[in-house]
């Protein structure tokens, strides 16, 4: 074995990278392009999700906004449509402003520098990586969930990867191993060798083209590498969403800044913590009225669903509801509409609330 990280290491390393990308590299949509509008736009959208649940929401995305101008033209709206059921919409909503400021302070023009990348909302130092080496083949090192486990794993690094004493090391590697030219194409296949061989449970070693220069090989600590910091156990909550009908339309409202879906549509939701039916309609009717100004009714329940945000698993149960009143009680609120069953195809709205919508649309007998 060579020593580690040596000229010659380096070069071995190099050249086994690059001759097993030519035979076994992706053919992903954002690596048909130099374009860094568009690999900007793919890096985000990768961001916390997988490649194949990606590709179709980048593909309708850049054929709706198929340039930067597109984009910072579009209404929040719109894009948060195209982003709806990807999650972390916070993502679209920064890719969404970063495009306007580009526009409109930059001459449409995104940076090639990584100081001035990072200035933009939603650009940490991987996404300005990414661009800048991608789009425009300059010699920056990279590091996302793929790079840190092989690179872990080369460098037996037995410390916690989360911690920024090992963030530093990892990116001081990546940095010593990236060449001068064509540093695009070796980040791509660094990141392919991750997913397709270095994966995170019985990693493929037998096929892997630097098996031999690997550390965690060599001490037999591929399984204990990389080091995760253990993930938190999830709450578990309840949460009451109402399906409130009048004259055949439903009651949604917009979500305000500081909530879960910001900009999306939604039904009218609220924490339970009660557990007595009575109590549980209670607090549903005081929900409702703060979040809306209208005194409700609420009926029986209609579906219950269960789900994941952050680190809360939530039972969410889904209760139809009628108007009680007609007065609606003052107060500064965000905006609600009335919408009929058939229309909320067109309102981008909450996952949990896009399926309710599907069970409102094919169970017309809930309308009221
Ligand atoms: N994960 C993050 N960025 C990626 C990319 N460009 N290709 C494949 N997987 C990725």
């Amino acid at each position: 074995m060579q020593p580690f990280l040596t000229a010659s290491w380096k070069q071995t390393f190099r050249r086994r990278l690059k001759s097993w990308y030519a035979r076994q590299a992706r053919d992903l949509p954002w690596r048909r392009t130099h374009d860094p509008y568009r690999i900007w736009v793919s890096e985000i959208m990768l961001q916390q999700t997988q490649v194949k649940t990606v590709i179709p929401y980048y593909e309708r995305f850049c054929k709706a906004f198929p340039t930067l101008r597109d984009l910072a033209e579009a209404s929040e709206a719109e894009v948060l449509q195209l982003w709806e059921g990807l999650g972390y919409y916070r993502r679209g909503r920064q890719l969404h402003a970063a495009a306007i400021q580009v526009q409109a302070d930059l001459g449409g023009v995104l940076p090639n520098s990584r100081k001035e990348l990072q200035r933009l909302p939603g650009i940490g130092r991987y996404t300005a990586a990414a661009i800048l080496s991608f789009a425009f083949d300059q010699a920056e090192p990279i590091l996302e969930a793929n790079t840190i486990r092989l690179l872990a794993r080369l460098a037996a690094l037995r410390s916690d990867v989360s911690t920024s004493h090992s963030q530093k090391t990892l990116w001081s590697l990546s940095e010593n191993l990236i060449p001068r030219k064509h540093t695009g194409q070796f980040n791509q296949a660094l990141m392919d060798l991750g997913s397709l061989v270095c994966t995170p449970k019985s990693p493929s070693c037998e096929v892997c083209p630097v098996a031999d220069l690997c550390l965690a090989r060599q001490k037999n600590l591929t399984a204990d590498i990389p080091v995760m910091r253990s993930r938190q156990t999830l709450e578990k909550i309840r949460e009451a969403l109402v399906v409130i009908c009048r004259k055949q339309r439903f009651l949604i409202r917009q979500c305000g800044p500081n909530e879960r879906w910001s900009g999306l549509w939604d039904f009218p939701r609220m924490r339970l913590d009660q557990k007595k039916p009575s109590a549980v309609a209670a607090q549903i009717v005081d929900g409702v009225r703060d979040l809306t100004g209208y005194t409700v009714a609420p009926g029986n329940r209609i579906k219950t669903l269960t789900h994941g945000v952050t680190r809360y698993h939530i039972t969410l149960e889904c209760y139809a509801a009628t108007i009680a009143s007609s007065r609606r009680k003052q107060g500064d609120r965000t905006p609600h509409r009335w919408v009929r069953a058939g229309d909320l195809s067109g309102v981008p709205l909450s996952v949990t609330g896009r399926k309710i919508a599907r069970h409102l649309a094919a169970h017309p007998g809930l309308e009221t």
